[in-house]
């Protein structure tokens, strides 16, 4: 896939504006709120059918999608700081709550994507953590970078999807 150049401009997500996606098992877009639109730079025609992928900022450490991938095909809630690239290379920190949903028949019916504003201090935190996981990814490998990212959550007890989604929630308040 084609990507923005990033350039080092940050747009603002304000704490009124809530940022809706939904896409298919493969995390391809199926529908986009006006707001999602709107701070992307892209149109809805642009991202319709596209993979989510389509925002990934390289600054991103890939640990932190394996993770949202590993419990959201299990069916867990995910809550996680994301810093996503707009189609004109700038940027926008959201905290993304990512849940599967069912049809009546418990099949799978979409994920679904809302992301809020992130608090200054929680992109000072959270921006040194992927950092350094992404440093690490680059200079040994993504095995070692997702290692390194386990023993972050094994060090302050964050072991199964509801305690990091408590430890992420508690990063903004
Ligand atoms: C509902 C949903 C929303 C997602 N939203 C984003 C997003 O805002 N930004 C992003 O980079 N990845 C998002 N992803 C994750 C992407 O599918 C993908 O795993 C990620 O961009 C890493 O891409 P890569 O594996 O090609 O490196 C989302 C996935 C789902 C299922």
């Amino acid at each position: 896939m084609q990507r923005p150049e990033p350039i080092e401009n940050e747009k603002e997500v304000t704490s009124i504006d809530l940022i809706v996606s939904k896409s298919d098992a493969e995390g391809n877009i199926t529908y986009v709120n006006p707001i999602f639109v709107k701070i992307s730079g892209y149109t809805q025609g642009e991202l319709l059918e596209k993979p989510h992928a389509i925002l990934r900022h390289p600054d991103m450490p890939k640990a932190v999608f394996r993770y949202l991938w590993e419990h959201i095909t299990k069916g867990e809630d995910v809550v996680a700081f994301v810093k996503n690239l707009c189609k004109d290379g700038s940027y926008y920190w959201v905290l993304a709550t990512v849940k599967m949903a069912k049809n009546p028949d418990g099949s799978f019916r979409n994920y679904m994507s809302t992301r809020r504003a992130v608090k200054p201090e929680a992109k000072e935190t959270i921006g040194k953590l992927y950092a350094e996981w992404l440093k690490i990814e680059k200079e040994e490998g993504e095995e070692a970078s997702w290692q390194t990212f386990n023993a972050f959550l094994n060090e302050n007890g964050l072991t199964d999807a509801k305690s990091f989604n408590t430890f992420m929630q508690n990063l903004n308040r």
